[in-house]
């Protein structure tokens, strides 16, 4: 390995966040691969001053490559496959979320991990904006007692024009993406915050009669979802995610000895203490976060200094040969509670268990385990579950949505001619 970690990037368009790694991180950009060529052009345009960058457009000719680590931000539910081709190909995997869309996925990317000794990461960037890495120092500090209950909150609302625009086709993985499926930036908060893990999980949408006001919106995903888990410590957590018309980004920890949260408006973290769990503590106080370090580069990177932060501790994962914080185990844990509460959801709100990630002998319960209400071209929706239960779009929505698409020269498997830039760098998260 040279000094630099030689990273591999899948995927043009959440992928350009990759491309570009902080000097600290010890990341660099060797390689990108996304099928289609001319986005290839376009990046290396932007991203190739030397001229030594290797573009693919097969992403198994990229793993003969000698990059050290692939970053995957390719579809949203084919990242596990990606994951496992690349471990077995004996290079580190940084995967954006979602880890996996089927639990059989999830034992087999833990074997893998297990079996190849090389790095895993999930790329899951809120648990680590300045806001949330304050309320894991209070938590941390003991002035909260021991969680009972959290929450937290993931709604990013787009407009119907735009998602005729990142989502070109039907199939496309934003256009059928069940409302608990994008769940890893809620529960990873509580997760690292309290450092616990999901047992048991709920799942519910609402179920609301009249939704004329989603009139033009294509996306087959209900208004939102919700999942509650039960944790291993015994606590209670609830997080919200999915399309719902209002952003938010909440996060909320309610202890033994005190709460704290992040405040929605300011973006101050709020500390309470009652006469009941914190005498003699101070009742309020409401103040600014800062960075424990690296305060100038997280700043300047997107998702409120997240994506900063991910690439650091991949690179450090390395450099230590020791898995990460957001190791396969919790990547599975955290993106499983979509799929079950979606199970959930379908049954009822029937509660269902998490499997035992690091456990061969419970996960193996799991091997076979391949539902997915995701279809690919040519399945038949008969042998999937639905994607939404209470919301179906309207027949105008899809002569909209098909009419984007055709002016972006739709090419199918949610590929457009226009270059689609989705890098998201510039979201701002309190
Ligand atoms: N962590 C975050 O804050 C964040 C933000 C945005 C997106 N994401 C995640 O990043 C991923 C990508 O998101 P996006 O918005 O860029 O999606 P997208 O669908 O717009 O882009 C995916 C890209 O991958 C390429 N691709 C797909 N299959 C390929 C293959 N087999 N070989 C080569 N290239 C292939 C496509 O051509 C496309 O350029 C998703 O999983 C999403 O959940 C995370």
């Amino acid at each position: 390995m040279s000094d630099y970690i030689r990273i591999g990037v899948v995927g043009t368009g959440r992928g350009k966040t990759f491309m570009k790694p902080a000097e600290c991180t010890g990341l660099k950009l060797a390689a990108v691969c996304d099928r289609r060529p001319e986005k290839l052009a376009v990046i290396k345009e932007q991203y190739d001053p030397d001229g030594n960058l290797m573009t693919f457009t097969d992403y198994d000719e990229m793993l003969k490559s000698d990059i050290d680590a692939v970053v995957l931000a390719n579809y949203f539910n084919e990242h596990a496959e990606f994951a496992i081709k690349a471990l077995r190909a004996g290079k580190h995997v940084l995967s954006e979320c979602t880890a996996i869309s089927t639990l059989a996925e999830g034992v087999a990317l833990c074997r893998a991990v297990e079996e190849t000794g090389k790095i895993y990461m999930i790329a899951e960037n809120y648990p680590f904006t300045k806001q949330r890495l304050e309320l894991k120092r209070v938590y941390d500090s003991g002035e909260l007692g021991e969680i009972l209950y959290g929450e937290a909150e993931y709604c990013h609302p787009m407009s119907n024009s735009k998602t005729y625009k990142y989502a070109p086709g039907e199939l496309h993985w934003r256009n059928q993406i069940p409302s608990t499926y994008y769940c890893t930036h809620a529960i990873a908060q509580i997760m690292h915050i309290a450092d616990i893990m999901p047992v048991r999980v709920n799942g519910f949408v609402p179920q609301i009669k009249d939704q004329s006001y989603r009139k033009l919106e294509y996306r087959q995903q209900d208004s939102g979802g919700i999942i509650v888990c039960q944790m291993d410590n015994g606590a209670v957590v609830r997080t919200l995610q999915g399309a719902f018309r209002t952003q938010s980004g909440i996060a909320r920890i309610y202890g033994t000895k005190g709460a704290a949260e992040v405040e929605r408006q300011t973006g101050n973290i709020v500390v309470y203490h009652s006469e009941v769990n914190g005498e003699g503590l101070e009742p309020y106080r409401s103040y600014e976060a800062e960075w424990p370090e690296h305060g100038e580069l997280a700043s300047a990177a997107g998702h409120g200094g997240g994506d900063f932060w991910v690439q650091y501790y991949f690179g450090e994962a390395i450099r230590k040969n020791e898995q990460p914080y957001l190791n396969v185990y919790r990547a599975c844990a955290m993106s499983s509670i979509g799929i079950l509460a979606w199970k959930s959801v379908l049954s009822g709100g029937q509660p269902f268990d998490v499997p035992k990630w690091d456990d061969e002998e419970d996960r193996k319960k799991y091997e076979n385990d391949n539902w997915t209400p995701f279809l690919k071209e040519g399945d038949d929706p008969a042998d999937h579950p639905p994607r939404a239960v209470a919301w179906k779009p309207l027949p105008e929505a899809h002569e909209k949505a098909k009419a984007a698409w055709e002016e972006n020269d739709y090419l199918g498997l949610g590929w457009s001619k226009k270059d689609i830039d989705m890098s998201f760098d510039k979201v701002e998260m309190n």
